[in-house]
């Protein structure tokens, strides 16, 4: 096949968008379908300082390349979970993000648990009583974590590498299970409010398949182990679903977001995400906003310091 462009060999075929490329086109290509989301979603300008959430996997390690090519004002940052067990998940991330930051001359802030809180996110899941359940634990303070640095560093928004794939598979799940409250919250922004800042997601309409030949051309040196918890989780399954979908009909990954996208456009969310959003208030121990009387974050580390106390 021939790079539609330039007529040289190509490296990948884009199905969904009817072509394909040569190395330096499509390396060209990804950052511009990037900025184009970036300007359709109004996610941020380049006055603004934007907080990048670095896992060290490719797509966020990617998203910073790119958001720093695009010449936008990055500051990348790291949660260092403390997942050491078996392939040294955390510590293997960490060095790939740090050493990715010094080779661009990136600026990147690292929170670690146990150096703030004494305890890795593994104990924290056992003391939460979700020993069995990492994830959940660790999305809590993920999503707790990225919006506390954010606000700290006083800035007004942060970008996660979730991509198309990501994004659909939640929708997916979601939607198996009509939870209505989380298809009204899913967009590729979530505005600030309150004590939130601004959410953005630049890679929410590129393929995970993109963005993995992107990271690769670009030689960009990422973990390429998975998080030893996401094994058999439902987001794998829904993700293979779905890739077989998209061999047989090209397209239908982006079809279903845009749809969606489409209807929530159109207003069918709407009752619900205000009534979520009416009942929010400050935690009382932390400022972070809560449906609650304190954040789920603040309950958690209550649970965490009694346990400490008691040893
Ligand atoms: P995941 O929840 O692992 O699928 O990751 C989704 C996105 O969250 C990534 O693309 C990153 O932007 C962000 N993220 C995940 N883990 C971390 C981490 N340890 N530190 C900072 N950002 C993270
Ligand atoms: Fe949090 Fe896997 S990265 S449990
Ligand atoms: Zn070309
Ligand atoms: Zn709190």
């Amino acid at each position: 096949m021939k790079c539609q462009i330039c007529k040289e060999p190509s490296v990948i075929n884009l199905r969904p968008h009817h072509m394909s490329l040569c190395k330096e086109h499509f390396l060209s290509w990804v950052p511009k379908q990037v900025e184009k989301n970036i300007k359709k979603y109004k996610m941020f300008t380049h006055e603004e300082k934007v907080m990048v959430a670095v896992s060290g996997g490719k797509d966020s390690l990617a998203l910073w390349d790119i958001l720093n090519r695009l010449e936008y004002n990055v500051v990348g940052f790291y949660i260092d979970l403390g997942i050491d067990n078996g392939i040294n998940y955390s510590r293997k991330s960490k060095e790939l993000t740090l050493k990715f930051a010094k080779e661009h001359s990136l600026a990147l802030e690292i929170i670690s648990l146990d150096e703030r809180y004494d305890v890795n996110i593994i104990e924290m899941a056992k003391i939460a009583k979700k020993a069995n359940k990492v994830c959940s634990s660790c999305g809590l303070v993920k999503r707790y974590l990225m919006n506390e640095i954010t606000i700290k560093n006083d800035i007004s928004v942060f970008a996660t590498g979730h991509n198309l794939d990501d994004e659909v598979s939640f929708l997916f799940g979601n939607t198996l299970n009509w939870q209505t409250s989380y298809l009204a919250r899913q967009a590729p922004v979530l505005e600030s409010h309150g004590n939130f800042a601004r959410k953005v997601k630049p890679l929410c309409r590129i393929y995970e398949r993109e963005m993995a030949a992107y990271a690769l051309l670009r030689d960009i040196e990422y973990i390429h182990d998975e998080c030893p918890f996401s094994n058999g989780s439902r987001t794998i399954y829904y993700k293979k679903i779905l890739t077989e979908m998209e061999s047989v009909s090209p397209g239908t990954k982006m079809h279903f977001y845009t749809k969606f996208l489409n209807a929530k456009n159109e207003g069918i969310f709407d009752v619900i995400d205000q009534s979520e959003l009416e009942r929010l208030h400050p935690c009382p121990s932390c400022g972070q906003p809560t449906s609650s009387k304190q954040c789920s974050f603040c309950i958690l580390i209550d649970k965490v310091r009694i346990e400490q106390n008691k040893n």
